[in-house]
C-alpha cells in the first residue's frame, strides 16, 4: 500500500506516483501508470533501479552484505540445513516439520530418474560439448517428455513439474559428465541424500562401489545451498520474463541456464578458476592487478565484483571456510588456493578495489573447492544451474500465482532512422 508519493516535474506539469513500501529493503515508486499519465518511459538499461516483481523469496542488502532466503540468513542455512530443507523453504515459505520434510524428500527422490529414452538424446551431442550445452537442451526436451506437468494454469501441475526439475537435476549434469569422459550413465540411488547421490551418479562407476565421503558431501550441500536463490538476478529474470509468456516451466529453466552460462553471471566460477590457474603463482599478481586496473585492459579480476554486494559477498565467506576444510580432507596443497588468497588481500587492501567496492565473490573459492572435488572446470556452471533450479522454479511457482503479473514487455528509447521511403536496389 501506498503511504506517500513522490512528486514528479515534467515540463510544466507534475504528477504523483505512490510510494510503495516492502517489509525491509528500499521503497519503490510505482510507474505503472506513468505512460498512460505522461507519456514518458523510463530508461534503465540493466535494471540497476528497477524493481520488476513483488516477491517474498529472498531478501539482499548488498551494502550490509546479507543474503535472507524466507527470512533466514544464509549462514544459518548453510551451517545447520539440508538442500532439501531449503528447497522446501524456497518453495513453500517456511522451514518444513519432520514429517513435511520426510515427505518432500520422498517426492522428490521418487523422480530422479529420467525417462530412458532421454538417454539417446544425449548422444546426438558431441563428446566435447559443453555441459551447459547439453543441460540447456536436455532440460529443454523435458516438455516433449513430461506432457502431464506443462499445464501452468493448473497449480498441481505446477509443483509437480517443479519437483521433476529439482529432482532430474543432478541426473541431468551428472551424465552430460558421463556422457564427456564416455563412461556409463548411472542410475539414480535413492537412499544417498540428495548431494550424495550426485556425487555417486557423477564419480562412481558401476563395476565398483562408491562411498560418498562425508566432509566432500557437506562441502557441496553447503555449495548448493549457497547456490539455491539469489533474488531478481540475470538468469532468475530471464526465467521470470520467459515464464510470463505462458511457456512451459521447462522451457523457462532451459532459458535460465542458457542465461547463468555467461561469464558475468554463472560462467564466472570457471572463469575464476581459469585466471588463478593463468596467474599461477603469487609473485605474479601484482601484474593482473595492475591489468584488472587498467582501462585500455578488457581483463576483470574474475570471481570479484557483484552488482548488488557492495561490502561483502556473505556467500564468500563460507565458501572459502569450505575450501580450508576440503583441500584439509583431500590433503591437497593446491598452489592455486594460495594465488586466490593472495589476491585476496592484495586487492582488498588496494585503493581500485576498495573505491569501486569489490570484493570477492561466491565464486572466487567455489571453483577451488569444485577443481579439488575432481569437476573439470566445464562443469562448474552445470552445477551452480542444478543448485539454482530450486530459486528458479520457487520464482517461477510465484510469478504465475501472482495476480498482477503481466507478460514481461520493457519498452525503449529509440535513437535509429526516423520513418524514410524505401530506395530500390539499384538507386542505393
Ligand atoms: N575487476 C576489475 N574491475 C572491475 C571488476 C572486476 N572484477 N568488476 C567491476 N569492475 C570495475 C568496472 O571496470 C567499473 O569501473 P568504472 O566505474 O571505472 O567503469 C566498476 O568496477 C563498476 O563495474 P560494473 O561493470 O559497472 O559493475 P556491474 O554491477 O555492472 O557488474 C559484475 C557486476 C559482477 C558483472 C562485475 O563486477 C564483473 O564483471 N565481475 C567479474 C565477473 C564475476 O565475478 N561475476 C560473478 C558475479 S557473482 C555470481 C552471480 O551472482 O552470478
Amino acid at each position: 500500500m501506498a503511504d506517500t508519493n513522490a512528486r514528479l516535474t515534467l515540463g510544466e506539469k507534475s504528477f504523483d506516483l505512490p510510494v510503495l513500501s516492502g517489509s525491509v529493503g528500499p521503497d519503490v515508486i510505482d510507474i505503472r501508470k506513468l505512460y498512460a499519465q505522461t507519456g514518458a518511459f523510463t530508461y534503465d538499461p540493466g535494471y540497476t533501479s528497477t524493481g520488476s516483481c513483488e516477491s517474498e523469496i529472498t531478501y539482499i542488502d548488498g551494502d550490509q552484505g546479507i543474503l535472507l532466503h524466507r527470512g533466514y540468513p544464509i549462514d544459518q542455512l548453510a551451517e545447520h540445513s539440508t538442500f532439501m530443507e531449503v528447497a522446501y523453504l524456497l518453495l513453500n515459505g517456511d522451514l518444513p516439520s519432520q514429517d513435511e520434510l520426510n515427505n518432500f524428500t520422498y517426492t522428490i527422490s521418487r523422480h530422479t530418474m529420467l525417462h530412458e529414452q532421454l538417454s539417446t538424446f544425449y548422444r546426438g551431442f558431441r563428446r566435447d560439448a559443453h555441459p551447459m550445452a547439453i543441460m540447456c537442451g536436455v532440460v529443454g526436451a523435458l516438455s516433449a517428455f513430461y506432457h502431464d506437468s506443462t499445464d501452468i494454469t493448473d497449480p498441481k501441475q505446477r509443483m509437480i513439474a517443479s519437483h521433476r526439475l529439482i529432482a532430474k537435476m543432478p541426473t541431468i549434469a551428472a551424465m552430460a559428465y558421463k556422457y564427456s569422459v564416455g563412461q556409463p550413465f548411472l542410475y539414480p540411488q535413492n537412499n544417498l541424500s540428495y548431494t550424495g547421490n550426485f556425487l555417486r551418479m557423477t564419480f562412481g562407476v558401476p563395476a565398483e562401489p562408491y562411498e560418498v565421503n562425508p566432509v566432500i558431501e557437506n562441502a557441496m550441500r553447503r555449495i548448493f545451498i549457497l547456490h539455491a536463490d539469489h533474488e531478481q538476478n540475470a538468469s532468475t529474470s530471464t526465467v521470470r520474463l520467459a515464464g510470463s509468456s505462458g511457456a512451459n516451466p521447462f522451457a523457462c529453466i532451459a532459458a535460465g541456464i542458457a542465461c547463468l552460462w555467461g561469464p558475468a553471471h554463472g560462467g564466472a566460477n570457471e572463469a575464476a578458476l581459469n585466471m588463478l590457474r593463468e596467474i599461477g603463482r603469487p609473485e605474479r599478481i601484482p601484474e593482473y592487478i595492475a591489468r584488472a586496473k587498467d582501462k585500455e585492459d578488457p581483463f576483470r579480476l574474475m570471481g570479484f565484483g557483484h552488482r548488488v554486494y557492495k561490502n561483502f559477498d556473505p556467500r564468500a565467506k563460507v565458501m572459502q571456510r569450505t575450501a580450508e576444510e576440503v583441500l584439509n580432507e583431500l590433503g591437497i596443497s593446491d598452489p592455486i588456493f594460495d594465488v586466490a588468497r593472495e589476491l585476496e588481500q592484495i586487492a582488498l587492501k588496494d585503493d581500485y578495489f576498495i573505491e569501486k567496492k569489490l570484493y570477492p565473490n561466491v565464486d572466487f573459492y567455489s571453483g577451488v573447492i569444485l577443481s579439488a572435488i575432481g569437476f573439470p572446470t566445464s562443469m562448474f556452471t552445470a552445477l551452480f544451474a542444478l543448485a539454482r533450479t530450486v530459486g528458479w522454479v520457487a520464482q517461477w511457482n510465484e510469478m504465475i500465482s501472482d495476480p498482477d503479473q503481466k507478460i514481461g514487455r520493457p519498452r525503449q528509447l529509440y535513437t535509429g532512422p526516423t520513418q524514410r521511403d524505401y530506395v530500390p536496389v539499384e538507386r542505393r
